[in-house]
């Protein structure tokens, strides 16, 4: 099965430099978590984002929506793989809202890859990040 972007477990070694690049970017003043994301589209190209924290602290964003955003703005809406990376303990979860959004641009069976600066990797496909997912089906018929 040739994958020339990545092995078996299906990491792309150019998504995690490109992740842990734009962390350093992270405006993260109140939490100080800083978390860098990077995604390849099915055209091949890698967007990047990076978490937007704002003094009214629900209006901040995470660093998978920031890449995200960027995908749609260069006009591409498919995710071939995604690596989010934060300096934390062990590789941090995407948050529910986030799973969401990856699920709009992303199949069930697309690499999720979960990172820390220290090297710790999780490996996660789309639907097990988000089992039972609400998707355009659940609207049929409306
Ligand atoms: N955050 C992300 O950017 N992505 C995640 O997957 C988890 C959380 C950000 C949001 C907020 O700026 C900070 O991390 C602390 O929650």
């Amino acid at each position: 099965m040739g994958d020339e972007r990545g092995g078996a477990a299906g990491t792309d070694p150019e998504l995690g430099t490109a992740a842990r690049a734009v962390r350093e970017r992270a405006y993260a003043p109140y939490s100080r978590f800083k978390v860098g994301a990077a995604l390849r589209t099915a055209g091949g190209v890698v967007h990047v984002g990076c978490n937007v924290e704002n003094v009214a602290y629900p209006e901040g964003t995470c660093a998978e929506a920031g890449a995200i955003a960027a995908m749609v703005a260069a006009g591409e809406t498919e995710i071939a793989a995604l690596h989010v990376v934060a300096n934390a303990p062990e590789p941090v979860p995407p948050c529910g809202g986030c799973r969401q959004k990856i699920a709009e641009f992303a199949g069930p069976d697309v690499t999720v890859t979960l990172a820390t600066l220290a090297g710790a990797e999780r490996v996660m496909s789309v639907s097990e990040l988000l089992p039972g997912a609400f998707g355009r089906g659940h609207m049929e018929g409306a």
